[in-house]
Order: structure tokens, then C-alpha cells, then sequence
């Protein structure tokens, strides 16, 4: 009889061309359109990044000045947009917000079906320019505090912060921050990506496949890891004698069987290539607010998780702690991937579109044989 094989999760399946990133697990290197991503950020502003995942090509001067005003013209929110977010009770997550703005934004404008790339890009740049105002909204919300208004002033990342904590943020912070942003920008088709693709290839509109890639987003085995790891951070507890009682912890949590947050890779199994980036940024963070216990418990939790299990951090492991620091809110921290990861997406949505198959594949059926409904009388 035929056997077809079965690709459980799709695993080591390519499923189409992509020029945008390439992950190379073998040389432990991620490129951006051909350009390491450890060199951009090192070199380049996440505006650049950006504009080099949308267009295939780093903005020359003139480029990005004309793109940096778009951007910062384009920062607002619609007072409807915070008037539904007000009305969302404040058990939801931030993630389920951030869906709902998003969705908000997307049923309010008028060019939505509309999937040319010059309209698409519009619609990215625009979300790209209002997702640290929706992000920073919510945030403030729960604290009782006003909505910040943007300053066009300011670059991304530090207008980012400013809008969250309403205080000129420090170089250092802004630079480490921006620096999370780039990493976490693209990454192939991972599994958010991936479903904005399949949404794209039904002729859906943009934001529909933002929506659903959010909603991928959301769980903890992909996105929600950087919120999880530091859910694993407060367990731990950290303070004086935080690196033993983290390895203490950690021989329990596996006894438990349970998944270490911030661990392993469908793709790296050798080390994500981003990690030592973020976790330079990581303790540069540790240093400047004077936390030597943050990095304690990473480096003892990193090294006891690599003794017992051979299993290496992904990105979300310093990305959490860092954001800690930076003072976000626990739950905001997968919002700010929405907020960087928005720009793969829409560069692959733009893809999608311009080289487009329906994404639909195949099952192998494995429920009861064909069998027939006992005659019982219907009620007509
Ligand atoms: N903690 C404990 N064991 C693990 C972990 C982990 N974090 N990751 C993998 N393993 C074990 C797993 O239990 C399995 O063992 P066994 O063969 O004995 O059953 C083996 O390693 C292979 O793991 P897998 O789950 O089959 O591998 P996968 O490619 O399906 O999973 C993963 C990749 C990311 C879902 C998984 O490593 C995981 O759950 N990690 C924790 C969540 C996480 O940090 N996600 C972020 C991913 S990267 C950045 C992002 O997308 O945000």
C-alpha cells in the first residue's frame, strides 16, 4: 500500500524561494538581504534595517532621510484605535491588544484590499510607525499613566522609550535596544512568517496576515518565549545567591519534564547566531543599571542547561532580562518583537504577493473507514 512519508511540523521541509534572510545552522550565520546581521547592528539603525528588508538595498542618505520623515510622520494613533483598546478589560494580554489594534487599523483603512506592492508598503510603513504607539499605550494604560505623544525628534528606538516611560532615555539604553529590534526582525519562515504567508496566498489583505502572524507569535514555543523566560527568571529568583539556587532550579524544572524557556531551535542546534549580539547588549544593560545578578543567573542557568541537556540559548533568553532591565513590563516584551518582526513580515507578505502559489497542503487521513448514519427519524 502507498506510505506516504508525513514532515511532522513541517521540519527541514523548503517550502518556496525567499531573498529576504538566509539562515545558514551550519556556519551559525543569519544574513539580511546578503548582509551578516551582527555587522547591521553593529552599524546601522533598525530604520535602516527596515527600509533594507522592504526595499533589498541599505537607504543612501537622501533615501533615508526621506524615509525617516515618512516614518515619523505616520507615529499617531487614531483616537479609535485607543477607544476600542480602552474598552479591552485589562485581564487580556497585551498580545491579544496589540492583535486587536492592529485589526482596529486594519478594518479603518480604506486602501485594505488593495495588494499592490506600492500600496502594501504603504501600509507597512505605517503600522511599522504606530506599533510603539499602540505598544506603549497599552503599557501605560495598566499603570494608570497618559498616553505619550510621539516626538519626531527622535529616532525609533528612542522614541520608542520615550513614549513608554516618558523620560529622555540614555544612549546606552537606546543602542541596546535598537539593537533588539534589528535582531529580532527577521528570521525566514519561522512560524509567524509562515502564516502571514499562507494568509497572503489566499489573496487576503495585509493586515489580516499581520493579525494571524501576531496570533502565531503569541505562543510561548515561538514569540512568547522572551515573556517565559522571564517568568523563569522571577521562579528563580533573583538577588544574592541567584546563580546556585538557578541551577537548583533548573535540575527540578527538567525532573518535571518541563521545556526550559529561551532554549533550543527547530533550525540552530548548534547556537542561534544572534545570541552573543543580544547578550553583549545584555550586559552592557546589567552594567549600566548596576545588576550583576541578572547576568549571574544567565550565565549559571546557560552553562547548567548546556551540562545537562547540551541544549543553547535562542535569542529570547537575553532578550527577556535585557528588556527587564529596561524597565518594560513582563508582558510587553513579545509586543516589542510584534513591533520589530512586523518588517519581515510584510517584506515577505510583499513576496508572497509578487510570486504567489496557494499555500495548501496535504494530510494523510488516519480516522474511522467510511461508515453510514443509523437510520433515526429526522426531525423536519
Ligand atoms: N528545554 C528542554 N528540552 C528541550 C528544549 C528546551 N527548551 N528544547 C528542546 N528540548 C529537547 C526536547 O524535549 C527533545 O527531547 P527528546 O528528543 O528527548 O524528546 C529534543 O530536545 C528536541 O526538541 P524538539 O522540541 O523536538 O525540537 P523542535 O525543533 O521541535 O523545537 C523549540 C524547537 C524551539 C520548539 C524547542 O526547542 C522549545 O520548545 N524551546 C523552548 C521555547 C523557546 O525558547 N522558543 C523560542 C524559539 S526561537 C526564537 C523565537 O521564535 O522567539
Amino acid at each position: 500500500a502507498f506510505q506516504p512519508q508525513i514532515f511532522k511540523g513541517l521540519a527541514g521541509v523548503p517550502v518556496d524561494y525567499t531573498a529576504i534572510s538566509k539562515v545558514n545552522p551550519e556556519t551559525n550565520s543569519l544574513l539580511y538581504r546578503g548582509y551578516p546581521v551582527q555587522e547591521l547592528a553593529a552599524s546601522v539603525t533598525f530604520e535602516e534595517v527596515a527600509y533594507l528588508l522592504w526595499h533589498g538595498e541599505l537607504p543612501d542618505d537622501a533615501q533615508l532621510a526621506q524615509f525617516e520623515e515618512l516614518e515619523r510622520s505616520h507615529r499617531g494613533l487614531d483616537h479609535e484605535v485607543k477607544r476600542i483598546v480602552d474598552e479591552l478589560p485589562l485581564t487580556a494580554h497585551p498580545m491579544d491588544v496589540v492583535r486587536t489594534a492592529v485589526s482596529v487599523i486594519g478594518a479603518s483603512d480604506p486602501t485594505t484590499p488593495d495588494d499592490s506592492r506600492e500600496a502594501n508598503l504603504e501600509k507597512a510603513i505605517r503600522l511599522f510607525a504606530k506599533l510603539p504607539s499602540i505598544v506603549t499605550y497599552d503599557q501605560r494604560r495598566r499603570h494608570e499613566l497618559e498616553f505619550v505623544e510621539p516626538r519626531a525628534d527622535l529616532g525609533y528606538s528612542a522614541n520608542f522609550l520615550w513614549q513608554a516611560f516618558g523620560e529622555a532615555p540614555e544612549l546606552e539604553v537606546v543602542n541596546a535596544f535598537d539593537v533588539s529590534m534589528i535582531l529580532y526582525a527577521e528570521h525566514s519562515f519561522n512560524a509567524s512568517t509562515f502564516t502571514a504567508r499562507v494568509i497572503t496566498s489566499t489573496l487576503s489583505d495585509l493586515y489580516s496576515a499581520v493579525v494571524g502572524a501576531i496570533g502565531a507569535l503569541k505562543g510561548p514555543l515561538h514569540g512568547g518565549a522572551n515573556e517565559a523566560v522571564m517568568h523563569t527568571f522571577d521562579e528563580i529568583g533573583l538577588g544574592d545567591g541567584s546563580a546556585e539556587r538557578a541551577v537548583t532550579w533548573l535540575d527540578a524544572a527538567l525532573a518535571e519534564k518541563r521545556k526550559i524557556m529561551g532554549f533550543g531551535h527547530r533550525v540552530y542546534k548548534n547556537g542561534d547566531s544572534r545570541v552573543p549580539t543580544m547578550r553583549d547588549a545584555l550586559e552592557r544593560m546589567a552594567e549600566h543599571y548596576g545588576r550583576p545578578d541578572v547576568l549571574e543567573v544567565y550565565t549559571a542557568l546557560e552553562q547548567a542547561m548546556g551540562e545537562r541537556k547540551n541544549i543553547k540559548p535562542n535569542l529570547d533568553y537575553p532578550a527577556g532580562p535585557a528588556y527587564h532591565l529596561m524597565g518594560w513590563d513582563t508582558e510587553t516584551f513579545t509586543p516589542l518583537f510584534v513591533a520589530s518582526r512586523v518588517t519581515g513580515w510584510t517584506a515577505h507578505i510583499m513576496e508572497q504577493n509578487a510570486a504567489n502559489a496557494l499555500i495548501r497542503p496535504l494530510s494523510v487521513y488516519n480516522g474511522p473507514d467510511e461508515r453510514h448514519v443509523p437510520p433515526r427519524g429526522k426531525a423536519t
